[in-house]
């Protein structure tokens, strides 16, 4: 059904269109989550063009997930263990409209392919622990929770995150 899905890898000029995107999605996924004013403190410090450009430099893929090609989010992946051969999905994010359509499987399954191709044997990412329906999609996708973590991100705001890890 979904296999019109793609990643398209962001340009050095699109950078703004992902902090749309992020602008559109976060205070609707995370309305009963987050504070507006934890939100717009996250936007700031993930989503300036420099920070994007400083991740990409550092080896970050960003790209937008399209479906029958229009972009219907986007997301960010790269390697986070070396040595036990870690990948992190840094990022996943879809549109309202577009969720809960299968898209967010597709793309997490891309992901697991790319990063095998790569050479990792483990996708990781972190998830809000209230984030329920996020929790449902990477739990149907074989993601299971390693742990839990409390991170100070500053200005008195935590990310209270789950650690949740799939074999590929
Ligand atoms: C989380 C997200 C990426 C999942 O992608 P998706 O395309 O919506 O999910 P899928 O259609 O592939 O569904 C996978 C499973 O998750 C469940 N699910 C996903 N979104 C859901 C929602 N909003 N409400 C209830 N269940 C949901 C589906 O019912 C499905 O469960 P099933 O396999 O038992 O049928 C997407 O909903 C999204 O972008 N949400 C907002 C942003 C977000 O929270 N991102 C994650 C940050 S860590």
């Amino acid at each position: 059904m979904n296999n019109d899905i793609i990643l398209r890898p962001v340009q050095k000029d699109e950078y703004g269109k992902v902090r749309e995107l992020a602008e559109t999605v976060w205070p609707v996924c995370y309305k009963d989550i987050l504070s507006v004013e934890q939100i717009a403190y996250m936007m700031d410090m993930m989503y300036s063009g420099e920070v994007i450009s400083g991740e990409v430099s550092a080896g970050v893929h960003y790209c937008f997930v399209e479906s029958a090609g229009a972009i219907a989010g986007y997301l960010a992946w790269g390697e986070c263990d070396p040595v036990r051969k870690v990948a992190k999905l840094h990022k996943l994010y879809l549109l309202p409209e577009k969720q809960e359509q299968g898209i967010g499987s597709a793309a997490v399954k891309l992901v697991k392919q790319a990063a095998k191709g790569a050479g990792f044997n483990y996708l990781r990412l972190n998830v809000n622990r209230q984030n329920a329906n996020a929790i449902k999609c990477y739990t149907a996708n074989g993601f299971t929770m390693v742990h839990q973590e409390d991170n100070d991100i500053g200005n008195g705001f935590f990310m209270t995150d789950y650690v949740m890890e799939a074999e590929i």
